[in-house]
């Protein structure tokens, strides 16, 4: 199948990332509910995306913008520690934007990374997926909005550079040895984050324009540059980068352009 042509779009500052996402959000979001009556969104861990939830639970402009109560949250991926633990994706979650917001505890649906089994958290969490989304066979899940963040070694999700989950074409949800850290992450597979309708990474900082450069405009690797296996198969993929981020592009690389093959 034809990958869909990603777009990239730069701004200026970090803080003009989060209100950029924030608006992706709720435009989504917004047209989600509209069309099917629920928002089923995939977040990722990481500081990045902090700025985004805080700001979509705090600023008048986007923490009424949506029906809560038809949002339904989803993790791409989860460290294995307790839901309280200060490395928790969900944790940050919570306290930036869930606890703030009216969204049902019953719409969210963490990853229960804590089990001292991890093959068997992603078990279950597949299972909790399937449930929802209940899919045609074969089908991965379809998210409304999956948001990635990208690491300077060109990881994504916990998808990390030479792991074994990015060899996995059928899971959707894996228990991926991460070596550097010498412990098991739980992260959705290529396969799942990639069949999304809206796929947005969001990049920033200076440490990672090398990288960015490689992943977008680089040889294919997606082994070493695990970023690159996230292929858009229907949907949008969007790269939304600060400038710093964005140092490293060529200078044709600006604002919603189309990048090429
Ligand atoms: C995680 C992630 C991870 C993150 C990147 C970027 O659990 O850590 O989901 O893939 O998105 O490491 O993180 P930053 O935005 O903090 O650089």
């Amino acid at each position: 199948m034809t990958a869909i042509q990603p777009a990239i779009q730069v701004v200026d500052t970090p803080a003009a990332l989060a209100r950029a996402a924030a608006a992706v959000f709720v435009r989504v979001g917004q047209a989600a509910i509209t069309a099917n009556g629920r928002f089923a969104v995939a977040l990722s861990g990481g500081s990045t995306p902090k700025a985004l939830f805080t700001l979509l639970a705090t600023d008048g402009a986007f923490n009424t913008a949506l029906a809560w109560d038809r949002v339904h949250v989803f993790w791409g991926d989860e460290r294995c520690v307790p839901p309280d633990h200060a490395d928790s994706n969900y944790r940050m979650a919570r306290e930036a934007m869930l606890d703030r917001l009216p969204i049902p505890a019953s719409n969210v649906q963490r990853i229960e990374a804590e089990d001292p089994d991890p093959r068997r958290a992603a078990e279950r969490y597949e299972q909790t997926l399937r449930a929802f989304f209940q899919p045609e066979a074969h089908q991965p899940p379809r998210f409304d909005l999956v948001l990635l963040g990208m690491g300077p070694d060109g990881h994504t999700a916990s998808l990390f550079p030479d792991s074994t989950a990015l060899a996995e074409r059928e899971r959707w949800v894996i228990a991926n040895w991460v070596a550097k850290f010498n412990a098991y992450r739980i992260t959705l597979t290529a396969l799942a984050l990639g069949n999304a309708d809206h796929i947005l990474f969001l990049v920033g900082g200076a440490d990672k324009a090398d990288t960015l450069r490689d992943v977008l405009y680089g040889a294919p690797q997606p082994c070493r540059l695990p970023a690159q296996s996230i292929q858009a198969r229907h949907g949008e993929l969007t790269w939304l980068v600060d400038r710093a981020a964005a140092s490293r592009l060529p200078a044709e690389a600006g604002v919603s352009t189309a990048l090429r093959a």
